[in-house]
């Protein structure tokens, strides 16, 4: 079929959000508009025993404060990763049950946002305390061998061959234990909701990854039929995992704006987040690895403890990564959850990978350097194209290439291997590392639907949220590109529960799952105009076809899912359930892979760090629109600087709650902390993951850009930093 080629269009939504234009959840103010705000306990654990809402009630402006007394009528939420929508199961407001330091423990409804904050302030609350953990060292967390904990999806331990003999007899040994401190996403969009009902209709604007989740998990708290709800998400300001689930807040909105029969507005402010959200949960990483003295990996031992909550077990698949890097012959995983009395954990970009890598990546520069040998060239005597899990083959795996390539756009050849021995014209110290990562290519269930008029105009419309991430554009383009329209034709809907489903956008999946969608249904519309008797051979117009056709419009549906997935498993992710498949697929394995080179210049006396300059090379598969990938890894190579070198969450194991909880304190990257980040793609496509050759690219940018820094500082000076963030101290202590 010859069409007509219009240029891609570099960003569909820029002109929108750079004006400002963009309406983004909470910024819908319906009339009538009731302001929420909640009082969060001030204990690190116990029970609410009372709170008088006299004083708060009195305030001129307040309409209703909402306790745990109010709320019987509603059911608790159900966990994600137990098979339901919120991320957690412990619903704040709707027990006495205080499970960590700021927890929501009563909502205030008022006429403006601020008489609500304000009369937070007066109620008086008395608790029963009871002792508590808040972090993965205190002796009141209680771990649980990961195998052995009760989880909606277990997962074992992995074991193949006999590591723990084969790393006894390696010939070059390293031992080294890692740990990283809780991190915290922080979107420039906060949670929040705006609910509004019509009679029994629900309507929920919220900026979230997962509208279909919310719409379903509401429901059922409430106690409706979700047919009742609609979800409005068409915008996220970021989400990175934390806006993957219900949050606490949703479920109160709907039920106060019921209450009042006006619409409610709740936005968590920034500090709360830190205290009633998901984080990247603290972890203890140990690592032993033995290679024989050509560099040949022999057998490596994961250990891995990670923080979890006393609520829920939120899976820790660190060593599913972790077993992914090398051709190991033999390795062997322990995981342990450490429950602690802080929200459940969840999903943050790079959930797992990011930490991993730092431990694995950080270890192979370790036996490079006892082996002598340039970590380049050890990490490619350890390429693989089996996967040591599952004994499958890649899919795709091109990391010699990312490395050779990166290698040479870096300048890795200009590196004096040895410690201590590169310096800048100012005296600063410089380092070089290099590091991998790496992601599963996942897919999913997804459902896409285009309606083409005779006018020329098309909307589409696809189970997937845009969160900055630039799959409105990858969209637009493909039903541009395939049905030889211009993208100004074309408009694209999605997050929005009135039509397709929505099912969760995350684990990199959203591209690789929303594109074959989006092709499928470009098909089927080519199909169904042949099948009304037009010859589609003809380079017609597309709007001139549809007229052929006689009708006024021509609307078609297609899904697709990911390899070994059966039609059915659409069902699930119709009624806001998760499902999504990969890495190890009938027949193959898939994971997106990057190789970050970084360059950094410490000050002797200060130990002060700066990253001038970083290359990465990605394998993601096709690379679907070339301004977005771009702007998605420059995205990951920053965040990996900032959690690498700022960001802890600083917990008081007294108290309970995190101390420096706002973005003053909690320290993330500004631009005068980045200098050059050049990435590259090897803009391979992989046809077995899906028909459109995508592998995933979101979280894999940011993975392994921790230890190319650490390695990288380690070059410098000469000292081996493993516990994150890189404070300076580190730098500083005296060397044996
Ligand atoms: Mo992402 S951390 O899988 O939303």
């Amino acid at each position: 079929m010859s069409r007509n080629f219009y240029p891609e269009l570099v960003r569909v939504d820029a002109l929108d959000k750079v004006r400002g234009a963009t309406k983004f959840g909470t910024d819908n103010r319906p009339d009538n508009l009731v302001h929420g705000a909640f009082a969060v306990a001030t204990i690190g654990k116990g029970r609410v025993i009372s709170i008088d809402t006299a004083a708060a009630e009195a305030l001129p402006g307040v309409v209703s404060v909402i306790t745990h007394r109010n709320t019987t009528s509603l059911k608790p939420a159900q966990f994600l990763m137990g098979g339901g929508f919120a991320f957690q199961t412990h619903s704040p407001l709707l027990t006495d049950h205080v499970a960590y330091r700021g927890q929501p423990i009563a909502l205030v409804l008022a006429e403006t946002l601020e008489v609500a904050i304000d009369a937070t302030a007066v109620l008086q609350v008395s608790y029963e305390e009871q002792p508590f953990a808040a972090t993965i060292d205190n002796p009141l967390a209680e771990p649980i061998a990961q195998a052995e904990a009760p989880m909606r999806y277990p997962l074992e331990d992995i074991s193949v061959g006999d590591a723990p003999a084969a790393y006894e007899g390696g010939a070059v040994k390293v031992d080294s234990t890692f740990t990283m401190e809780r991190q915290f996403q922080n979107p420039m969009e906060l949670i929040g909701t705006v609910a509004a009902w019509e009679g029994d209709r629900l309507t929920i604007h919220e900026g979230t990854q997962n509208a279909g989740g919310c719409k379903f998990g509401v429901a059922d708290q409430l106690g409706i039929n979700p047919d009742n709800v609609t979800v409005i998400s068409p915008f996220i300001g970021g989400g990175f995992g934390q806006k993957n689930s219900m949050q606490s807040q949703l479920v109160l909105a709907a039920f106060a704006s019921r209450e009042l029969g006006r619409p409610v507005k709740i936005v968590v402010p920034r500090r709360q987040l830190f205290h009633d959200a998901t984080s990247r949960p603290a972890t203890r990483q140990r690592v032993r690895l033995a290679a024989n003295r050509d560099g040949r990996l022999v057998g490596a031992l994961y250990d891995v403890d990670a923080q979890t909550s006393k609520l829920d077990f939120f899976p820790a698949e660190h060593a599913d990564t972790a077993a992914r890097f090398y051709g190991y012959p033999a390795f062997k995983s322990f995981t342990r959850l450490i429950r602690t009395d802080i929200p459940t954990p969840g999903y943050m970009r790079a959930p797992f990978e990011h930490a991993t890598a730092f431990a694995i990546e950080s270890a192979m520069d370790e036996l490079a350097y006892k082996l002598d040998m340039d970590p380049i060239e050890l990490r490619l005597r350890n390429d693989t194209a089996v996967d040591v899990v599952s004994g499958l083959p890649h899919s795709s795996r091109h990391v010699a290439e990312c490395l050779r390539r990166g290698a040479e756009t870096f300048g890795w050849s200009r590196r004096d291997p040895t410690p201590r021995s590169m310096f800048a014209p100012n005296g600063d110290l410089i380092g070089m590392g290099v590091a991998i990562g790496l992601y599963s290519g996942s897919g999913g269930p997804t459902r896409a639907r285009i309606t083409a008029r005779r006018d020329g105009a098309v909307s589409l419309n696809v189970g997937v949220h845009e969160m900055g991430q630039g799959v409105l554009t990858a969209i637009t383009n493909v039903v541009s590109k395939r049905l030889g329209i211009p993208a100004s034709a074309i408009t694209a809907t999605v997050g929005v529960t009135s039509g397709v489903p929505q099912p969760l956008t995350a684990g990199s999946w959203g591209s690789a799952s929303a594109v074959p969608a989006t092709e499928a249904a470009c098909d089927a519309l080519m199909k169904a105009l042949a099948e009304a008797g037009v010859d589609i051979s003809a380079s017609l117009p597309l709007g001139e076809m549809v007229a052929r056709t006689g009708a006024g419009q021509m609307q078609v549906e297609a899904s697709s899912v990911a390899p070994g997935q059966e039609l059915q498993v659409l069902g699930r992710t119709d009624t806001g359930r998760v499902a999504p498949a990969g890495p190890v697929y009938p027949g193959f394995v898939a994971f997106s892979y990057a190789a970050h080179f970084v360059e950094v210049h410490v000050e002797g006396s200060t130990g002060r760090i700066r990253v001038p300059r970083v290359v990465s090379m990605f394998d993601c598969g096709r690379v679907l629109s070339p301004r977005t990938a771009r702007s998605q890894a420059i995205g990951g190579v920053v965040w990996g600087i900032g959690g690498t070198l700022r960001e802890g969450a600083e917990t008081d194991a007294r108290y309970g709650g995190v101390m420096n909880g706002d973005i003053a304190e909690y320290l993330i990257p500004v631009n005068a902390d980045i200098g050059s980040i050049e990435p590259g793609f090897i803009d391979e496509p992989d046809f077995q993951v899906n028909r459109s050759g995508v592998k995933g690219l979101g979280e894999v940018v940011m993975a392994g850009v921790a230890p190319a820094i650490i390695n990288a500082v380690y070059h410098a000076t000469g000292i081996r930093v493993r516990d994150l963030p890189l404070r300076l101290e580190a730098l500083l202590k005296p060397q044996a």
